[in-house]
């Protein structure tokens, strides 16, 4: 079956899932195996901790658009690229598929509040927020421990999410020296360094 819903505002994408419901849970998703719960696989991912960065760009009308974002990995040092996948069923989608620049925030340990208020529906996510104007107008947000101004470099399907690739043109350390971490759905804090 092809899957049309998600991937409808990405045509780059066709995915193609077996229709399936999850055997174990009742969460509705459908999916591509048996004897596979999706809300197992999504509670085992989140054993892997991860920071928690916000991705902003300017959307094609010039306005800032941004959402939290913990699938950002690095992937090369030369040439400098990096990675992160977007929800196939964001409505941001093809705003940051057609941006000629987005800017990686890597939120400090005292932003949780923003990392709530960028993976909320709010059309408020920049109000009263201390921001600077990054490459292609991308905003950076006052605070963080890095940002990593990139150009958006390449796009490959990803099953539900499609991953960005950009091109590292400028970064930047921030004075947060500790980042807010992200494990089992839940914020935490990096405990001091082992001797
Ligand atoms: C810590 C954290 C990390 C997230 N990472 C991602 C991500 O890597 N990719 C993604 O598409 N959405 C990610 N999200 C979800 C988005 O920020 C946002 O909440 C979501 O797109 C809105 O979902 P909704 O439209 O279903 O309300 C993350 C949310 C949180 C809280």
């Amino acid at each position: 079956m092809t899957l049309t819903t998600s991937s409808a505002n990405c045509p780059e994408i066709t995915t193609n899932v077996a229709d399936l419901p999850c055997e174990t849970c009742d969460s509705g998703r459908t999916l591509s195996a048996r004897g596979f719960c999706c809300r197992d696989f999504r509670s085992t991912l989140g054993c892997f901790a991860t920071g928690v960065t916000v991705v902003t760009a300017l959307d094609p009308d010039g306005e800032p658009i941004g959402l939290t974002i913990s699938s950002f990995n690095s992937v090369s040092l030369d040439p400098p690229l990096i990675l992160w996948s977007l929800s196939l069923g964001s409505p941001m989608l093809e705003s940051f598929r057609s941006a000629s620049h987005y800017s990686v925030n890597v939120l400090a340990a005292d932003q949780q509040n923003l990392s709530d208020r960028f993976a909320s529906r709010s059309n408020e996510h920049f109000a009263d927020l201390p921001q600077r104007s990054g490459l292609g107008g991308a905003p950076l947000i006052e605070g963080c421990c890095a940002w990593f101004e990139c150009s958006n470099e390449a796009h490959y399907p990803g099953g539900d999410h499609l991953i960005f690739v950009g091109h590292v043109e400028r970064f930047a350390q921030g004075e947060a020296a500790s980042p807010l971490i992200f494990h089992s759905s839940r914020y935490r804090q990096l405990a001091p360094p082992r001797d």
